[in-house]
């Protein structure tokens, strides 16, 4: 199986959305397989002038990148479009290049017949056999209601439905280490889905009722992304980065464990100077930095050893036995770390 990558994201091989993509590579097992990074390419933008369907039939006037895109289009079985959603769409880059595939159609008006619009062009080639699978992440909490521009570009270019697609929301926690658990849950599904497409020609329906459920719940991921930011609500002043991770990780507390005691956790950043506490109460997990209470808990830390036990890159067990960061106090929050801050999903609302 011959698969072409199209990643639209400026962000090039960072982006959140291409590592979905590979993931579900990695499901669709041997291919053989070409990547087209838009951000690295120089792809103008349609002039408008309409010679490659006169002056010069299938040829683009402008010599650029965007006829490579075009040729690996024509190698491909599989097109798999990867994306960030930007203001309900595809970003102006991709745009570009799709605008940049008149070359590919014929002049001449046709109807459709796929009940999808009025009015269409035939393809200059048999692209009846290629198979197209819409790869993308957004900001916000969920993709539900914000993909419709999407669909309808891809409805239309594609036919009506005539594609697989995985969407996802809360993008961004793709690169929050301490959300590496649930991303990487995430991952696998996405993997599983791919594996389902290369069998079946489509992803079976557990697998994407699981693609469909939230990475956090709405209002820990919103509480989360709002302090990721790490400024004032005002937007103007920068905060500290340890103030930032810490207020990240608090947004992670789960009210449900709540047991009917309030728990202070301290943690001091024992290079940096810092330290905050962690109200674990009722409503929420408040972060103060005058760390006037008395402490249940507190952990002594490095701030790049906290790092890494948050993400997962060490265990935080095997990291204590190391003496890498001490713990003084009450040994139970510990324990019950991930019933407090765990990775818990939650379904789509
Ligand atoms: C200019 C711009 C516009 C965006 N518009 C939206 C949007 O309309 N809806 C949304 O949920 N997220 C929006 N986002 C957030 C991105 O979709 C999100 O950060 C995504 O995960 C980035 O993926 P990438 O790493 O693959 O580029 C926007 C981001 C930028 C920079």
């Amino acid at each position: 199986m011959k698969v072409l990558v199209i990643n639209g994201s400026p962000r090039g091989e960072k982006s959140n959305s291409l590592r979905l993509a590979v993931a579900f590579l990695k499901g669709l097992g041997e291919t053989e397989t070409r990547y087209f990074h838009v951000a690295q390419k120089q792809i103008a933008a349609c002039r408008g002038c309409f010679a490659c369907w006169s002056k010069t039939p299938g040829k683009c006037v402008i010599a650029d990148d965007a006829a490579e895109a075009l040729r690996d289009q024509l190698w491909a079985d599989v097109i798999v479009w990867s994306f960030p959603l930007y203001f309900y769409s595809v970003p102006g880059a991709l745009k570009n290049l799709i605008d940049r595939q008149l070359p590919m159609s014929l002049p001449f008006m046709t109807e459709r017949t796929d009940g999808c619009g009025n009015g269409g062009h035939p393809s200059r080639y048999d692209m009846g056999g290629k198979k197209h699978v819409v790869i993308s992440t957004c900001g916000f909490y969920t993709a539900e209601g914000n993909y419709d521009g999407v669909c309808s570009l891809f409805d239309h270019m594609c036919g009506a439905g005539n594609y697989e697609t995985v969407f996802c929301g809360e993008g961004e926690l793709f690169r929050v280490p301490a959300a590496k658990p649930l991303t990487d849950m995430y991952l696998e599904n996405v993997r599983r889905g791919g594996e389902e497409y290369a069998r079946d020609g489509r992803i079976g329906p557990e697998t994407r009722a699981k693609l469909s459920e939230l990475l956090l719940p709405k209002e820990v991921f919103e509480t989360q992304a709002n302090a990721s930011w790490g400024v004032s609500p005002d937007g103007q002043a920068k905060a500290d980065e340890t103030l930032t991770f810490t207020r990240q990780m608090a947004a992670m507390y789960r009210k449900e464990s709540w047991d009917g005691k309030d728990r202070v956790l301290e943690i001091r950043y024992t290079d940096r100077d810092r330290a905050y506490q962690l109200l674990l109460g009722k409503d929420g997990c408040p972060v103060t930095e005058d760390c006037a209470r008395t402490p249940d808990t507190v952990i002594e830390t490095p701030w790049d050893v906290w790092q890494q036990v948050s993400s997962g890159a060490i265990r935080g067990d095997e990291a204590i036995m190391k003496g890498l960061y001490r713990i003084a106090g009450d040994f139970t929050l510990m324990m019950r770390w991930n019933e407090f801050f765990g990775a818990g999903g939650a379904k789509q609302e």
